[in-house]
């Protein structure tokens, strides 16, 4: 039995740089169309000039010409009108994180005070550039999230003309909204369809499960697994692989962060195919983020197969997700 994907788009990825970028990048570009990049690098993405050297780079260590990374730039209050007007013709989207929320995001935004963030909301309004958020408070971890919800209403509801996009969702309420406001969208990643906190710390300690948001309750896991298998035209796939070296997750002070990116389309099959939904895999996985990015990708064909892929320990010095299991599907070919 096989199942063919076309274009298929991962819409949240730490590709990372140096040696880490050679190692991960082409896992992505192999089976993936393109790829939404995040800029939490160290410093962070906030000029044009870092942003298309970064470009290169990746294109560089993927070398796929039928791969297209699509550029973010890190939010700042502080961007003028003129400087976005420029970004804008190689950028997407501007990612938002809270100051000190999750990985490399110690210059993020201080303060969700609506008047300081006013200035650059309308000019993306104006351009039409995608805002993604990192919707996270310094709350309670478990809910972080939750608390989050009234920023993004106010927030959607003060910019209509803005497309938001909830990254990597993982509540119950986070997928409440997403019927509430037009303009408020969702990345989804693999590990939070298939895992709770109970997989993370319920018996001995997952540390590559560990991430940010951390993964929640049952009820929550069964409200994203909803709008995902019947593919809800707002939301996309956003594996959010976010690989770290083994040192820095077998240590004591664990990074947080997944790293899917090499098992992302086969587990993603074998979970639509286990609830008989495959048909609805190529709108979540790109359909669905080609309209809502207005975005038309390369042209790529990713045939999956049901044929047992033996995800391997590590690839170079970074662990995946179900490393050394057996997942039920694999990719027989990309064309
Ligand atoms: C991400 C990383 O390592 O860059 N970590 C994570 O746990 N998801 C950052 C992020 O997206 O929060
Ligand atoms: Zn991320």
């Amino acid at each position: 039995m096989t199942h063919t994907l076309f274009s298929p788009l991962d819409m949240h990825l730490h590709l990372r740089d140096e040696k880490m970028l050679e190692t991960v990048a082409p896992l992505t570009a192999f089976s993936f169309a393109g790829a939404l990049v995040m800029p939490n690098l160290v410093p962070p993405i906030t000029t044009i000039e870092a942003l298309l050297a970064y470009k290169s780079r990746i294109l560089e260590a993927t070398k796929d010409d039928t791969f297209e990374p699509l550029m973010t730039l890190f939010f700042r209050s502080d961007y003028t009108r003129e400087f976005l007007e420029k970004a804008s013709l190689h950028v997407t989207a501007l990612k938002l994180y809270p100051s000190g929320i999750t990985t490399n995001s110690e210059g993020g935004v201080a303060s969700m005070d609506i008047e300081v963030l006013r200035p650059v909301f309308e000019v993306m309004s104006d351009l039409g550039l995608v805002l993604c958020v990192h919707g996270e408070t310094n709350g309670f971890v478990m809910d972080r999230e939750k608390e989050f919800a009234s920023i993004y209403e106010s927030f959607a509801s003060a910019f209509p003309r803005l497309k938001i996009v909830m990254e990597h969702i993982t509540t119950k309420e986070s997928v409440a909204l997403l019927d509430k406001y037009d303009n408020l969208y969702a990345t989804i990643t693999l590990h939070h369809l298939l895992i709770t906190l109970d997989d993370v710390a319920g018996g001995m300690l997952k540390p590559h499960l560990f991430c940010k948001p951390i993964a929640k309750r049952e009820e929550d896991k069964e409200a994203l697994l909803h709008v995902s298998l019947n593919a809800h035209p707002k939301v996309m796939f956003g594996s959010d692989s976010a690989p770290h070296p083994i040192s820095k997750k077998e240590c004591c002070g664990c990074a947080a962060g997944v790293f899917t990116a090499p098992v992302a389309l086969p587990a993603l099959a074998q979970l639509f195919d286990k609830h008989h939904v495959l048909a609805n895999l190529q709108a979540f996985v790109s359909d669905n983020a080609q309209k809502i990015y207005n975005y038309a990708p390369l042209k790529k064909e990713v045939i999956l197969e049901k044929n047992p892929f033996l995800v391997p320990q590590s690839y170079s010095d970074v662990v995946p997700m179900f490393a050394g299991e057996s997942l039920t599907w694999s990719i027989k070919d990309v064309l």
